[in-house]
């Protein structure tokens, strides 16, 4: 069977579709899992982002290494379908993670929610945010009470996203979330440009793609922690030994030849 997650929160702009782009390659690529991606948001980022930035590029790559393919699955998806796609025993993915639109308006997108073993809320420090996610932990609430009669397992957590270190509105974030009791991702990413640059062919932990982007040590480390807490948090498999995950770090890979 496989876990579903979804980043979700009614809040747009909030970097649901960062989060996903951000760890799906990393976790297809160095930590080996088999991952597709259901976009069902009306914007179609992830879709796009394949179709206009990572299609031309793997056409290139395919010039000189015709067996080069992107490193997992991305549908697009009406809210309505993903059903019929998580039970169809045919996709036997390790993670399947739903991008779902930015709204809890709909019948649509809290049923697609109780398709999902956890949902995660990316948590972003400004005020507006937090009173919009203060309403989406009543719909989250809710959701694990009638998991919990029907016992099926159901999780949600809050991950801080484009934090910006030692600003007030951290700490304050932080305690707020102590406040809802809200069990939380102790790992988080960044406010940082590099993530704006996540791809659907690319890891930014392979070092050549994350130079090219922008990125840093620090970058990897943060999406590398947030990798293992989640692999952690849904027990999924390790499909590469940890040994070979730091290689890949070290190594001066190419992009092309990650593939
Ligand atoms: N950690 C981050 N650091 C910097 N910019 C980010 C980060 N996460 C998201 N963004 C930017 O914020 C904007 C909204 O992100 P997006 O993932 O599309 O949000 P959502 O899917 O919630 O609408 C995008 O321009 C994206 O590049
Ligand atoms: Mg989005």
């Amino acid at each position: 069977m496989s876990k579903v997650i979804s980043f979700a929160t009614q809040k747009g702009g909030s970097g649901k579709s960062t989060l996903a782009l951000v760890l799906a390659a990393p976790l297809a690529i160095q930590y080996g899992l088999k991952i597709a991606i259901l976009d069902c948001d009306y914007q179609q980022s992830i879709v796009k982002t394949r179709k206009q930035l990572d299609e031309p590029s793997l056409a290139i790559l395919r010039e000189s290494d015709p067996a080069a393919d992107y490193p997992y699955d991305v549908f697009p998806m009406s809210l309505k379908s993903i059903f019929d796609f998580i039970d169809n025993p045919e996709n036997d993915y390790d993670l399947i993670i739903i991008d779902i639109p930015g709204r809890a308006d709909g019948e649509d997108v809290f049923n697609a929610l109780t398709g999902c073993d956890a949902v995660i809320v990316p948590l972003v420090s400004d005020y507006l945010d937090r009173a919009s996610t203060a309403e989406f932990m009543g719909i989250l609430e809710a959701l694990k009470k009638a998991a919990d009669k029907a016992e099926v397992d159901f999780q949600y957590f809050g991950l801080a996203t484009k934090r910006i270190g030692g600003r007030r509105e951290e700490k304050e974030m932080d305690d707020y979330i102590d406040e809802l009791g809200l069990s939380r991702f102790q790992s988080y990413l960044s406010h940082r440009m590099v993530y704006s640059r996540a791809s659907t062919l690319h890891s930014l932990l392979t070092p050549a793609y994350r130079n090219y982007a922008g990125g840093t040590k620090d970058s990897s480390e943060e999406i590398r922690r947030v990798c293992d807490e989640l692999i952690e948090k849904l027990d999924l498999p390790r499909r590469k030994a940890e040994a070979a995950v730091e290689l890949e770090e070290t190594t001066d890979t190419t992009p092309t030849e990650t593939k």
